[in-house]
């Protein structure tokens, strides 16, 4: 279990978030909080991000989010401001194989999640860390759920690009996480959105296609905004747009209509696993030029590249 990537960095831990008297009082203050744009708690350090009061996620808002999560055997289930720990505990009773931790920055509440996971007989599979989101090491969840302030998930969100592995669930009870599209949305439980973490695709990528008969190169540029990616290519001279492209976790699929040399029009659709610095997947090619429109399919191999021909001049045709 790895929750912070420095053990000696935690937080100020100066405060004790006041526990909410009602749920109703509890939201207004936070909200009001978050017009203020700083925290209403006294003695907070300064050094401290703004940051969200404690709220417990109502319980059919944490199943609906559990359920959203769809929990894997081997999923390690992450709550950032874990409060006291419904949503990781609530996960864990959900799947018996998976695992979970949480960080908060009240360490009163660290207590309480910590007490509730021993009374609820889940002690061996569930940590809370008095931690603060910012420190935490999040590089081994594959679930991470989150009821934190727009704001605060605006601060959060290179973090989770950055540290979160490809495939990564991201929960949300409510918030959005500001400019960012979500892969799904579910209103039964509240509103609970979830975000894919992408593969990070930005860049030239290279391959080759024996397309025309003997193997020819491509060369493509992508650009990406969270699981949003565009792209174009060139193959000899020609160049050409992807469309119908699709980025979830490590799977990325696009589609391409070039005219190429000796075999005229084809449409070509990639679809394989972005792993690091190669994708690795397969093309259909259908030549629309024939008359019977051959279907041939290949494997795609593609790798990252420093450089792109992309921009080289192709010239006039003669
Ligand atoms: C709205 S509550 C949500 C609690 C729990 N996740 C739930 O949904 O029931 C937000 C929690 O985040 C904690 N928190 C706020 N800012 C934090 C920060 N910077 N680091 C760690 N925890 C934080 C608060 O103490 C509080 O317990």
């Amino acid at each position: 279990m790895r929750p912070a990537r420095n053990q000696s960095s935690t937080s100020p831990g100066l405060h004790v978030a006041p526990q909410a008297g009602s749920l109703a009082l509890a939201r207004r203050r936070a909200c009001l909080s978050l017009l203020a744009g700083t925290t209403l708690l006294p003695g907070v350090a300064g050094a401290q991000e703004r940051f969200s009061l404690f709220v417990g996620s109502p319980q059919f808002t944490v199943d609906r989010m559990v359920k959203m999560a769809q929990l894997r055997d081997d999923d390690v289930v992450v709550d950032l401001g874990s409060g006291d720990g419904r949503i990781v505990l609530s996960a864990l009773k959900a799947n018996p194989k998976v695992r979970g931790w949480g960080v908060d920055i009240n360490p009163a509440l660290v207590a309480e999640a910590t007490e509730n996971a021993r009374a609820q007989g889940l002690a061996d599979r569930a940590r809370f860390y008095h931690r603060n989101v910012f420190d935490a090491d999040i590089s081994e969840a594959t679930v991470i759920t989150m009821w934190l302030f727009p704001e605060l998930m605006r601060l959060l969100r290179p973090k989770l690009l950055a540290e979160a592995r490809p495939g990564t669930r991201l929960v949300s009870n409510g918030f959005e996480m500001p400019g960012w599209t979500p892969d799904f949305t579910d209103t039964e439980g509240g509103r609970v959105l979830v975000w894919v973490v992408p593969a990070k695709v930005e860049g030239y990528w290279n391959w080759d296609l024996p397309v025309t008969g003997s193997p020819q190169g491509y060369e493509a540029l992508l650009e990406q905004l969270f699981q949003l990616a565009e792209g174009i290519c060139r193959v000899g001279d020609r160049r050409g747009v992807f469309t119908d492209m699709k980025l979830r976790g490590e799977d990325l699929s696009f589609a391409m209509e070039i005219t190429l040399d000796k075999v005229g029009l084809t449409r070509q659709e990639f679809s394989g696993k972005v792993r690091g610095d190669r994708i690795e997947g397969s093309v259909k090619v259908v030549h629309r030029d024939d008359p019977d429109y051959k279907t041939v399919t290949y494997p795609w191999r593609a790798e990252r590249a420093r450089t792109t021909a992309y921009f080289r001049p192709t010239g006039l045709a003669k």
